[in-house]
């Protein structure tokens, strides 16, 4: 079952193409995540979903509605945490939630109740009566993703829901977005850090300069671009010709990263140890699991952060 379905969907800014005729689908109740650099088109895509951006050409659906069409439709079935945190600094915490359940016409009594409890699940009851800006940069962004459910959607959208926090704080986040999943909540999320998609993602795509790359769980995409191994021999990419004419029947791929030559193999122990038993050896080895980083290498020839 889709929730969201985007068909050929560009963005343009005075000629500027941001998003450049994407189609991807989010299914019902999963975490889909859209990975990508700064500048992918990521922020620019979900704005899209949520009417705060009209879209330049192609189809977008949310929850069956239009988002050319049905924007008041879309916007009350969904929960919106921007890029940005957007408090309301001079309320204080409860009231941030309060004020905003009037948006969506709450009745008092129900928005206070959904309130406290929204508070609970995050952590935050005995900051009930703090001010905003007392908060830390963990408290500030628990809030406004409690804020983005008080009108109890079925789908939530978070824009770089943990870019700037401490790792503690990052995984307080990640544990309500997983509970929040088991619940049932489709989440959508943006994020630039490998981790996030790899932790929390059943599905995500990846995307670059507008376009996206692959789309895949990120078990899949990593064995299909990668492989469950990699080997980084230190300083090897002065040698790398002569390796991989001597290797090529031991590896899928390489890449040259800076000095070091990076290699996938299809078996890592047996090409770890014959590479130690070469004459030339090389500042140091390292066979470790892939991860979603050597997907993005692979397929940009650049890191996330770069
Ligand atoms: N309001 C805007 N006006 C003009 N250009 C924009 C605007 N918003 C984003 N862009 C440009 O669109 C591209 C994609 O940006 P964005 O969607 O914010 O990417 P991301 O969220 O992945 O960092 C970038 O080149 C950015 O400079
Ligand atoms: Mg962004």
């Amino acid at each position: 079952m889709e929730v969201i379905t985007a068909r050929n969907l560009v963005k343009e800014y005075h000629g500027l193409r941001a998003v450049n005729d994407i189609s991807f689908s989010v299914h019902r109740q999963e975490c889909f995540g859209i990975l990508g650099p700064n500048g992918a088109g990521k922020t620019s895509t979900v704005r899209m979903m949520f009417g705060f951006s009209p879209i330049t050409a192609g189809a977008l659906h949310v929850l069956g509605w239009d988002v050319t069409l049905d924007a008041r439709e879309i916007k009350a079935r969904l929960g919106i945490v921007p890029q940005e945190n957007n408090l309301d600094l001079d309320l204080k915490v409860l009231q941030n939630l309060l004020v905003y359940a009037s948006f969506f016409n709450i009745p008092e009594p129900q928005a206070r109740e959904r309130a406290l409890e929204l508070l609970d699940f995050f952590g935050l009851s005995d900051k009930h009566d703090a001010k905003v800006d007392h908060l830390s940069g963990g408290m500030k962004r628990r809030l406004t993703i409690a804020r983005a459910l008080i009108n109890n959607p079925e789908i939530i959208i978070l824009d770089e829901p943990t870019t700037g926090l401490d790792p503690q704080a990052r995984h307080t986040v990640w544990q309500r977005l997983r509970q929040l999943r088991s619940r049932g909540v489709t989440i959508i999320l943006t994020t630039h850090y490998l981790e996030e998609a790899a932790q929390l993602c059943d599905r995500l795509i990846i995307m670059d300069h507008g376009d996206i790359l692959d789309e895949g769980t990120p078990g899949l995409l990593v064995e299909r671009h990668v492989g469950a191994e990699v080997l980084e021999v230190g300083q090897g990419a002065v040698a790398a010709d002569n390796l991989l004419k001597q290797f090529q029947n031991q590896i899928r791929g390489h890449l040259v990263v800076g000095d070091n030559l990076v290699l996938y193999p299809l078996n890592g122990r047996e090409l770890l140890s014959r590479l130690q038993d070469l004459p030339q050896q090389f500042d140091h080895y390292l066979l470790r699991p892939s991860t979603l980083e050597d997907v993005f290498l692979k397929l940009t020839g650049r890191g996330l952060t770069e």
